[in-house]
């Protein structure tokens, strides 16, 4: 038995591989959701909304180390205000936060509300840490499926990515977790920044030919931002070795049916 780390978001794509790890690391945890699941030994789930404020006094009790991972398109700005009041409520000693790379250069309210959060963690005089990641392959596999669907493909010139792997993203944030705050450290991105052509000529070699493309230019000051890289990560950065290709590969043999269980046929 020892003090649970809080990871708010503990149900999401990062949170369900952040868990087990703290778990192998000998942490008990606990889970804030909107949702929350069964608790299994050493897991214990708080009902609660960080955009809401509702549950954090329940899920911080005892609490030393939050990991925040809670977020969504909309409402990261107030969910970490919320946390850090709450936070200081409980005296937590170390408050880490996941963020996103170029959070303080995109135009985009998504990127507008991760900066904020930032400075609502940095300016909260609890001890923190902050991690920017760049967009999981998760993310931009729907987005390239998105576009490779349409009858005829738009290629947005100067889109680039640098999908990085959440194994590889959850170990970092674990590690954060279990050591000393450490303020901002170096940002975290995939093997590869990869531009629109690039990521659908990977996934055309798991999912056949693409359709015709047309290119075509992202406006305004969003635009602007995508085609300067204020979406990327600087040279310097730490980068995964999981890259685009073998992600789609984990996939489409996640995909495949065991020829064991094809051969049951429908069941019924
Ligand atoms: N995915 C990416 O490419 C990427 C890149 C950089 C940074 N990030 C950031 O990393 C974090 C985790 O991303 P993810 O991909 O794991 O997200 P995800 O799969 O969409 O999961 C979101 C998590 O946040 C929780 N959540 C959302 N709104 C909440 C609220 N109001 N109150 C309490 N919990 C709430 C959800 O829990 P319940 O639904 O169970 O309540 C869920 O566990 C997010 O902050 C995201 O912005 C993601």
């Amino acid at each position: 038995m020892n003090a649970p780390i809080l990871v708010t978001g503990g149900t999401g794509t990062i949170g369900r591989r952040v868990v087990p790890l703290l778990r192998a690391a000998g942490q008990d945890v606990r889970i804030l959701s909107r949702h929350p699941k069964d608790d299994q030994p050493g897991v214990r789930h708080v009902a609660g909304d960080t955009v809401a404020g509702t549950g954090l006094a329940e899920a911080l009790d005892g609490v030393s180390t939050v990991l925040h991972l809670a977020g969504g398109a909309k409402g990261d700005d107030r969910a970490a205000l919320n946390l850090v009041a709450a936070a200081r409520e409980a005296g937590v000693g170390h408050l880490i936060l996941i963020s996103v790379v170029g959070a303080d250069r995109m135009p985009i309210g998504y990127f507008r509300a991760k900066a904020a959060a930032e400075q609502a963690i940095t300016e909260s005089g609890l001890p923190w840490t902050v991690l920017r990641a760049a967009q999981l392959h998760e993310f931009v596999l729907p987005v390239v499926r998105g576009l490779a669907r349409l009858p005829l493909t738009p290629i947005p010139t100067g889109l680039r990515f640098e999908p990085v792997h959440v194994d590889e993203v959850a170990a970092r944030l674990a590690e954060l977790s279990l050591g000393a705050p450490a303020g901002r450290v170096a940002d975290i991105a995939g093997p590869d920044v990869l531009g629109v052509r690039e990521l659908l000529a990977a996934y055309a070699e798991f999912h056949g030919k693409g359709r015709p493309r047309i290119r075509v230019r992202i406006p305004g000051a969003v635009g602007r931002a995508y085609r300067a890289g204020d979406n990327l990560a600087d040279g310097s950065a730490p980068r995964g070795h999981r890259g685009w290709a073998e992600f789609l590969a984990e996939q489409a043999s996640d995909a495949v049916v065991p020829a064991s269980t094809a051969a049951l046929g429908p069941r019924g």
